[in-house]
């Protein structure tokens, strides 16, 4: 099969992988627990609900303009206002199939070949892939004080006359850190002076924890015109917990956001007018259910970081968002592929391997799923790794013994 070099190039998304393998073993009855997932497991909003199935019902659905239907662009607009504190008008906007294409048409918009993308360590899977789709080089950087929080030294050391972009991503999927205040501002600032695109990825910006509020990145800007190189994405996946309505947007200059909808209106025609309706009912809807999923997640979080304490080799630094944990378990293995497969092979957890992220020995844990779920996992995790730990366990009726050392 003679298939393009770009395509040779292109690995499996890891975690859609995982998904698919929890599935497979749930389905065959086996007693699988998911702590690999990157979506809640609340209901979506009614709202949301309602809206999707009225326009069904409707029986009238049919194509919208590419970049959405505009009471979408002005309930992203409304949002923007609110959470941002910035003005834009239905130019600014692109509304598409999840923050992933939103992020996807950026690239495709501003990227020559051989042009390369800034991004920090760890970083979310999509994005080198996504580069390298556009034929761009991903350039990830890790912090040199091997910590989760990325320092503008870092990344200026890296910039080449080749560089066309920088990605942030805070709150971090898969750190879950939230990058400090100066950090924004000096790389908003940093972008600016240095003409580079500046994708804020900010898709997790609203499920923060212990009273820390979200940083706006235009408070940075200076240049909020014409010529603004800042790319700001969002969307209701997981705020709304709507991952599979696949509605996420954009919001950019005039002239990208046109270049932008170009793109789409070839490649997908624009989002599902059904999905489109019910985002709009979700943002202009009742809010209590994005306050319920971050206590939730702050909680959850709670519970997994006293877990992982009990370990000994565990290294686990407290997320400040999302509904991850990045913990290092390079202390019973610096393979993280090997210690899930072990993982998942001995006693049914799913766990998402570091190096998928860019770090090598650290293991993402979800906690999206129940307490039940977090604790169970954890526990059976710890009956793996720990070579102190009995020799039997049970998961239901089924008695699991130890034949490894
Ligand atoms: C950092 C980050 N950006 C973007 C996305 C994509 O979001 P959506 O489902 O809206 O495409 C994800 C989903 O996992 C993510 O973790």
């Amino acid at each position: 099969m003679s298939i393009s070099q770009i395509a040779r190039s292109i690995g499996e998304s890891a975690t859609l992988k995982l998904n698919e393998t929890a599935a497979i073993l749930r389905a065959k009855g086996d007693p699988v627990i998911h702590l690999g997932g990157g979506e809640p497991k609340t209901r979506s909003p009614v709202d949301a609900v309602v809206a999707a199935a009225g326009a069904i019902n409707s029986g009238e659905v049919r194509y919208t303009p590419a970049d959405g239907i505009p009471a979408l662009k002005q309930a992203i607009i409304r949002y923007t206002d609110d959470f941002y504190h910035r003005k834009v008008e239905p130019e600014n906007v692109i509304a598409s199939g999840g923050a992933k294409q939103a992020i996807m048409v950026c690239l495709q918009a501003i990227l020559n070949p051989q042009e390369e993308v800034i991004f920090p360590v760890p970083y979310w899977v999509s994005y080198p892939e996504m580069v390298r789709l556009c034929g761009g080089v991903p350039v990830p950087i890790p912090s040199e004080d091997g910590t989760f929080y990325p320092r503008l030294a870092d990344i200026e050391r890296r910039v080449t006359s080749y560089t066309k972009a920088v990605i942030i991503n805070s709150p971090n999927n898969p750190s879950g850190a939230m990058y400090s205040e100066q950090f924004i501002a000096e790389i908003v600032e940093f972008c600016e002076k240095r003409g580079l695109y500046l994708i804020m990825d900010d898709i997790y910006h609203r499920l923060i924890f212990d009273g820390k509020r979200p940083i706006n990145c235009y408070d940075y800007a200076k240049d909020l015109g014409e010529n603004s190189r800042l790319v700001v994405v969002n969307g209701v996946s997981k705020q709304y917990a709507m991952t599979g309505f696949r509605i996420g947007w954009a919001v950019a200059s005039k002239k990208l956001t046109k270049v932008m909808i170009n793109i789409q209106g070839h490649q997908t025609s624009g989002p599902s007018v059904v999905m489109q309706k019910a985002a709009v009912a979700a943002l202009e809807g009742v809010q209590s259910p994005v306050e319920n999923l971050r206590l939730t997640l702050e909680n959850n979080r709670n519970v997994m970081m006293a877990l992982l304490k009990s370990f000994d080799g565990v290294k686990a630094t407290k997320p400040d968002g999302t509904f991850y944990c990045f913990a290092d378990f390079s202390y019973y293995d610096k393979d993280s592929t090997r210690i899930a497969q072990k993982i998942l092979d001995k006693v049914l957890v799913v766990v998402v391997p570091g190096v998928e992220f860019g770090m090598e020995g650290y293991l993402r844990l979800s906690t999206c799923g129940s307490i039940k779920d977090i604790k169970d996992g954890i526990e059976r995790m710890k009956w793996v790794l720990d070579p102190n730990s009995p020799n039997e366990l049970y998961i239901g009726d089924r008695k699991l013994v130890r034949d490894w050392s």
